[in-house]
């Protein structure tokens, strides 16, 4: 099937920097990325995109007004696209039949319902191209709303999750480990391969059933997040028997056959994707009977729950159990390097128990800003017994947040964490200055030289 025109409903984390690589490596095709958010859209179009990825506002200049536009134009570039990838969120159900586990897919359905109008009297074929993280059976759903509402269109659903992680995003799309394909149709299949092939080696084009193809999306995910649990849980007992998390997992991860990726030891992983669909996962296994395994996957939500709470604990215990009007230094509220972005972070709840416990919290991160954490607080009603702005500060200068503080803690891995000077920290703060490693970034043995106690992950010192 020939294409020239690609279009994608959803301009966010996922939808904008896949159609920019997209539009940089296909020059000759038209790509438009689509979305009902005006002020979205018009970021897009000026140098402060809406997200911060590595190379992406390059990328956009250098192919923006010649084969790559931002628009909120559904209707007209839909309709003369080839091709339509649909990324928009699937958030966890928050209300009725599998609340708090399955997906919400209202935003899904209405971008198919719209592609459905839009398209009904079209005469060429299309691909609708499944990319947000879906349940298993949604492209059964997408077909019949096209079926029903759309009764002459010939068209074809694929299935092409997104394996791009946040902070490497351009990289992982340029150079993706794998890039999955799943359908019925084979000249949908190929006419998608093809366009990947262009940067894409054949051999890393993986093309299954749809429904493989949409379960091994979440699988993936949820096998991730198992090994973050395992590691975590594993420091737990490091603490107990005098063994150290590092040394552990750096002997585990040489054995070829596990690998030595996603073995570091946090104080609980986040983002807006892991938890969301270990618990799709789990609410997939009940509704087909099978309790026994999604009880299994259950656990690693259990076990990032545990390893959280067990960090705080140990903060609150460490400093006698007396946090109130105690000033607390956090290094880091994204849930991970090289990014600003928030969503479930680990640090959104130790500071809402040590907020609880009295403590004025001082946040620094280089990315995250005032607005992005407020509302992460705010959409877990964490700040509705507290006033923000007398708790939980928001600092530009880490020196400025440790001034008379009580203990330090580092929940995010940035790199420039490693190189403040904490002598002169630690001769500003109130002693004893403890920090507490949830991240095990910092030199611990040179931190107890300076005078620093150090409580870190998996180490019995
Ligand atoms: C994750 C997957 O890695 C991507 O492959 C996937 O495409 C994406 O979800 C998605 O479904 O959209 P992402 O959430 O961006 O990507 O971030 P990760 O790098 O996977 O990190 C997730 C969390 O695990 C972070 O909080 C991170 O700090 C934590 N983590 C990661 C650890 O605690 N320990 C590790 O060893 C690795």
């Amino acid at each position: 099937m020939e294409v020239h025109k690609i279009s994608c409903i959803g301009a966010g984390f996922v939808g904008g920097p896949t159609m920019a690589v997209f539009a940089y490596k296909c020059p000759d095709l038209q790509i438009s990325c689509l979305d009902l958010d005006p002020e979205k859209i018009s970021r897009w179009n000026s140098n402060e995109l809406p997200i911060y990825e590595s190379c992406l506002l390059e990328i956009v200049q250098n192919c923006r007004g010649r084969n790559l536009s931002f628009s909120n134009d559904v209707s007209n570039e839909i309709k003369n696209s080839n091709i339509i990838f649909i990324c928009v969120n699937t958030p966890t159900k928050t209300y009725g039949e599998g609340a708090g586990c399955a997906f919400d897919l209202t935003y899904l359905e209405s971008s198919v319902r719209s592609i459905a109008s839009v398209l009904k009297d079209c005469t060429d074929k299309k691909i609708i191209v499944e990319k947000s993280t879906v349940a298993v059976r949604t492209a059964e759903i997408i077909e019949q709303i096209l079926t029903h509402n759309a009764p002459g269109l010939d068209f074809s659903v694929l299935s092409n999750p997104e394996f791009l992680a946040e902070g490497t995003a351009v990289n992982d799309l340029l150079n993706p480990s794998r890039v999955l394909i799943g359908g019925k149709n084979e000249e949908a299949i190929e006419t998608l391969a093809n366009l990947y092939a262009r940067w894409v080696p054949r051999t890393k084009i993986l093309t299954t059933s749809l429904w493989s193809s949409e379960l091994s999306k979440l699988c993936s995910n949820a096998m991730l997040a198992q090994r973050i649990s395992s590691i975590n849980s594993i420091s737990a007992v490091c603490e107990r028997v005098g063994a150290d998390i590092d040394e552990v997992s750096t002997v585990i991860g040489t054995d070829e056959r596990i690998g030595n990726k996603f073995l570091r030891t946090s104080v609980g992983f986040g983002g807006s994707c892991f938890t969301k669909d270990v618990l799709c996962l789990v609410y997939i296994c009940e509704s087909i009977g099978l309790t026994d395994v999604a009880n299994y996957w259950r656990q690693v939500i259990i076990m990032n729950e545990f390893q959280r709470n067990r960090f705080t604990k140990c903060i609150i215990t460490s400093m006698n159990n007396t946090l109130k009007n105690k000033h607390i230094a956090m290094f880091g509220f994204a849930y991970k390097k090289n990014t600003g972005d928030t969503r479930e972070t680990a640090a959104c709840y130790v500071a809402s128990t040590l907020l609880e416990e009295g403590a004025i919290i001082h946040v620094y991160d280089p990315k995250v800003t005032r607005q992005m954490m407020l509302n992460e607080m705010n959409l877990h009603k964490f700040l509705d017994f507290i006033s923000a702005d007398k708790h939980l500060i928001t600092e530009t200068n880490p020196y400025e947040a440790v001034k008379n503080s009580s203990a330090i803690l580092v929940l995010t891995e940035w790199d420039c964490f490693k190189d403040f000077d904490y002598t002169r920290m630690f001769q500003d703060m109130l002693k004893p200055a403890y920090i507490f490693d949830g991240r095990n970034l910092l030199n611990h043995s040179a931190l107890r030289e300076i005078g620093f106690r150090v409580i870190a992950l998996g180490k019995s010192d």
